[in-house]
């Protein structure tokens, strides 16, 4: 079973961007865990960060064929690409939307997600474990699709 993590923009700067609301991890150690979870449960994973729209399309849009899973923290884009709803909507890989930190208790502008709606679910508010938690998630839902 292969899995996509998807990391949008500024998340490359986690360790240092907003301590109090994103913690101290940096992406890396993030990674590192949530490859460790995978691989415990018999699960690769491959990890990707870009600031850049079109990049995460066209990742989500080559994912068919290549990943079982992904998993999407598409940060501000979140709140503002149909693009990627589109992308996520028109792929056949399951996918689900992750958020360090609860973005239902911060400003109203991040309420919304364009994208939630066209995910198996969303994971929002768990610091670096949401990750975690989304992979063991997405591989008991694969597992059970079987
Ligand atoms: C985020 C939440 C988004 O609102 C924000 O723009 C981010 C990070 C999170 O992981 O909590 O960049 O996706």
């Amino acid at each position: 079973m292969k899995i996509l993590v998807l990391n949008g923009p500024n998340l490359n700067l986690l360790g240092k961007r907003e301590p109090d609301v994103y913690g101290h991890s940096t992406l890396d150690e993030i990674m590192d865990s949530v490859k460790a979870r995978a691989e415990s449960l018999g699960a690769g994973i491959d990890a990707v960060q870009s600031n850049d729209e079109g990049e995460l399309v066209t990742r989500i849009g080559e994912a068919e064929g290549n990943f079982d899973g992904i998993i999407l923290n598409a940060a501000a884009y979140t709140h503002t690409s149909v693009a990627i709803r589109d992308a996520v909507s028109a792929s056949n890989v399951p996918c689900i939307e992750v958020h360090l930190s609860n973005i239902h208790a911060r400003e109203d502008f991040r309420h919304k997600s364009l994208i939630a709606g066209v995910c198996i679910g969303q994971l929002s508010g768990f610091g670096g474990n949401s990750y975690v938690l989304a992979v063991e998630a997405i591989i008991r839902y694969l597992e059970k699709k079987d």
